[in-house]
């Protein structure tokens, strides 16, 4: 954000002043910074401010040193990384007098294409980072490296092979030299600096360091030696030495040497196996000491001798079995002990008077003698995490003690003689054992306990001092469940023994429960009830409905039949009354209406719709009425066959299938 905002400020800014050239396009120009990256670029770009002191070209495409930048003299930090440089010549920084900080890493320069004068000009030079260019072997002649002003020079990765005096002797000022990641497989001669007091050379495939190489780097504080696999013994005297690191190297023996000064030794992952005696007696002042992940088996009595200042030592993941009493007695200032992940089988009953912390996890420990810590009188934390230990001793004695961490061991029980004599335990933690059961005597003096993920026996009177104890002084009560008896089994403690130990929670609760229970029941069914009695009486509503509904029906088709037959009536008399036809009983409507009366009530609709629709077409009707009567007259004789298909006619009309009986009556027309 800041850095739009300052290229919003400078564009606005050179655009008021006239003066837009003054920052290259595709450039970020902040006041007197140029960042220039990622543009290809294998000219210097148009426009760069006059005054510019910072630019940046690193991600560009140059082949050759920009000999423009000469025209911009105040450049005082000028980083040229990741291009295609490949040669520096003599008049290259002729002009960049203020130049401070020099970067051009990543690029293909080679010792050879340096001009012996290149930096003759650069008399404020403190920082060159020349790393992953293809330098190669120093070659006989000058050093181009002549930079009096130097302080800070950076080789990694420039396969050199071969390292002397001739690099350092012309550069006085010279403190900080990373060489890492160079094939230089062996150091003969002596380097000599006064100044110099930073050197790596890890990963550079080291396999001979001669023992006279440091003396003379008189200021040399910082040795980075790490990860020369190939180095199997290192013999370094170094007067000024205060750090030293050359872990995860192959080393087989401890690095001998004179090291007066040396505060801090990183010695992890080498081949160790063996520490002889006296191995450390030149490291006097030696604070802390890294020995871990060797292959350690024996270390001797007096392996320490003479490390006097030491506090912090760590000798975990290695294969010690035995450790002898009095190894650390002389070290009278050691607090810290790793000795996590060896394979001791019982505590070592160490002589160390200041011992406060001893680590003492995955070692395969199965016994703990009463009397082991008698001799560490200070020892305040213990950690025995992690061992095999099934019993604790009683009247374990360790009066300093704050803190023991004895979980994930195989403990089956502790009683209130274990930690009777520890009147300063705090903190005990015995999560991950097989305790079945444990009085809160044990723990009188203890503030914060860990007993959880043990196979508790929920013998609910037993345990309950013990769950009125951590409820009463406040201790977690999580992962607390029962494996036996069966009944228990996977359940919670309080969920196991609640009835047992909150008698009056439990029948208050259960009347509470009770009661809402039955109340609820009520509710539920008097509500059943006013349903079910609403669903009757809607029932009941609606057939009364369709019953008025069919009675109406009814009363409106018996309208409908008394209708139509006086109809028939009226039209009967109209048309001459046939005496004969008198006589024959019944007559049509009467045939159709009499068996029908009391049949079910659809039948009986749709005889009358039937009807209803003949009477619609009266006009129709009587025509057909007038010709089947001269039809009839003149079948007089037949009479009787007559009736009997004009009853077949009417009754197949009223039915719901009407076909075969109509076409019977149009084949009459
Ligand atoms: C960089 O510039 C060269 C020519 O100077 C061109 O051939 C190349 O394609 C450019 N590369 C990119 C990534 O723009
Ligand atoms: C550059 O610096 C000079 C002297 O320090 C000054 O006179 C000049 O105005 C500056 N130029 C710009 C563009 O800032
Ligand atoms: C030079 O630029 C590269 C890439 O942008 C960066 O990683 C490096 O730290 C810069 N060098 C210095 C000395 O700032
Ligand atoms: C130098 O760097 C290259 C590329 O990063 C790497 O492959 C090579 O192993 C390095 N050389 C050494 C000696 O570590
Ligand atoms: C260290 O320097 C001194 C004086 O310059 C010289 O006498 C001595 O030989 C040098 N030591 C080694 C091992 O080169
Ligand atoms: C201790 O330093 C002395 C004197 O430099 C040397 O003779 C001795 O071998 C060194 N001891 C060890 C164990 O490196
Ligand atoms: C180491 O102890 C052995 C005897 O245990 C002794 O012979 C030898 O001289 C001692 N070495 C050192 C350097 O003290
Ligand atoms: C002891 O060493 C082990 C293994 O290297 C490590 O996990 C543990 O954290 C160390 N203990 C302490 C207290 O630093
Ligand atoms: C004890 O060691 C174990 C395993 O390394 C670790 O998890 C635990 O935190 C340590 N306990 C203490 C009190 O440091
Ligand atoms: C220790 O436990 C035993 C029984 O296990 C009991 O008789 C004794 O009173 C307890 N002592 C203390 C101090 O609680
Ligand atoms: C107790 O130990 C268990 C298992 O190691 C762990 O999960 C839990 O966090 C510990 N509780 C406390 C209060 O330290």
């Amino acid at each position: 954000m800041t850095l739009k905002g300052a290229v919003f400020c400078v564009i606005f800014f050179t655009s008021v002043t006239g003066n837009f050239l003054s920052c290259p396009k595709l450039c970020i120009c902040p006041p007197g910074f140029t960042d220039c990256k990622y543009n290809n670029f294998s000219n210097l770009p148009l426009g760069l401010d006059k005054n510019v002191t910072i630019l940046d070209l690193s991600y560009n495409a140059f082949q050759v040193f920009p000999d423009d930048l000469n025209n911009y003299p105040s450049l005082e930090y000028l980083n040229l990384s990741y291009n295609k440089i490949h040669r520096l010549q003599n008049d290259n920084f002729r002009r960049l007098t203020k130049l401070e900080r020099l970067d051009l890493s990543h690029n293909s320069i080679n010792w050879a294409n340096i001009g012996p004068y290149t930096f003759s000009s650069t008399l404020n030079l403190l920082f060159l980072d020349l790393s992953y260019n293809p330098l190669g072997s120093q070659h006989v002649g000058e050093n181009p490296l002549q930079i009096q002003s130097l302080e800070i020079l950076r080789l990694n990765n420039c396969s050199i092979d071969h390292l002397d005096n001739k690099l350092l002797d012309k550069l006085p000022k010279l403190k900080e030299l990373h060489l890492s990641e160079n094939p230089i497989t062996s150091l003969f001669w002596s380097l000599a600096s006064t100044s110099l007091k930073f050197l790596d050379l890890s990963r550079c495939n080291l396999k001979h360091v001669s023992p006279r190489v440091f003396v003379n780097l008189t200021s040399l504080q910082t040795l980075y030696m790490q990860q020369n696999i190939n180095l199997k013994s290192f013999y370094c005297n170094s007067p000024s030495l205060r750090y030293l690191d050359i872990s995860n190297c192959n080393l087989e023996s401890v690095p001998r040497g004179y090291l007066p000064n040396i505060n801090a030794a990183n010695l992890h992952g080498n081949h160790f196996r063996i520490i002889p005696n006296k191995s450390f007696a030149n490291y006097t002042n030696l604070v802390m000491l890294d020995l871990s992940y060797n292959a350690l088996h024996v270390i001797d009595e007096n392996a320490f001798v003479g490390l006097d200042k030491i506090e912090r030592l760590d000798l975990s993941q290695n294969t010690l079995s035995d450790l002898s009493p009095n190894v650390f007695f002389s070290n009278t200032n050691l607090q810290f002990l790793n000795l996590s992940r060896n394979y001791l089988n019982t505590v070592p009953n160490l002589n160390s008077d200041f011992l406060e912390i001893l680590d003492l996890s995955f070692c395969e420990i199965a016994s703990v003698d009463q009397d082991c810590l008698v001799n560490m009188p200070r020892l305040k934390i213990l950690n025995l995490s992690k061992n095999i230990i099934s019993v604790l001793p009683d009247n374990f004695r360790g009066d300093a003690l704050r803190v023991l961490d004895v979980s994930l061991c195989r403990i089956k029980t502790v009683n209130n003689k274990t930690f009777a004599l520890m009147s300063s335990l705090r903190s005990v933690n015995l999560a991950g054992n097989r305790l079945t059961y444990a009085s809160p005597s044990s723990f009188a003096q203890v503030v914060s306990l860990n007993i959880s993920d043990n196979p508790w026996r929920c013998d609910c009177s037993k345990l309950k001092d013990l769950y009125d104890w951590l409820s009463k002084t406040g201790k977690k009560l999580d992962n607390l469940y029962c494996e036996s008896p069966e009944a228990f089994e996977g359940r919670s403690w309080l969920s196991a023994c609640q009835k047992d130990w909150q008698p009056d929670i439990t029948r208050s609760d259960s009347v509470w429960w009770y009661t809402t229970g039955l109340i609820i029941t009520v509710f539920v069914i008097l509500f059943v009830i006013l349903a079910m009695r609403r669903m009757y009486l809607l029932k009941e509503k609606r057939l009364r409905e369709a019953n008025e509904a069919r009675r109406n029906e009814e009363r409106e088709a018996l309208r409908r039949m008394h209708r139509m037959q006086a109809e028939a009536r009226e039209e009967a008399s109209r048309n001459a009354p046939d005496p004969r036809e008198l006589q024959t009983p019944p007559s049509y409507n009467e045939a159709l209406l009499l068996p029908r009366l009391d049949s079910s009530h659809p039948s009986l609709s749709a005889s009358l719709h039937s009807i209803a629709s003949k009477h619609s077409i009266n006009g129709s009707l009587t025509d057909v009425a007038k010709r089947r009567r001269k039809r009839r007259r003149r079948k007089s004789d037949s009479s009787e066959g007559q009736r009997a298909s004009r009853v077949v006619v009417v009754d197949s009309d009223t039915s719901e299938h009407e076909p075969e009986p109509r076409t019977t009556l149009e084949s009459d027309f």
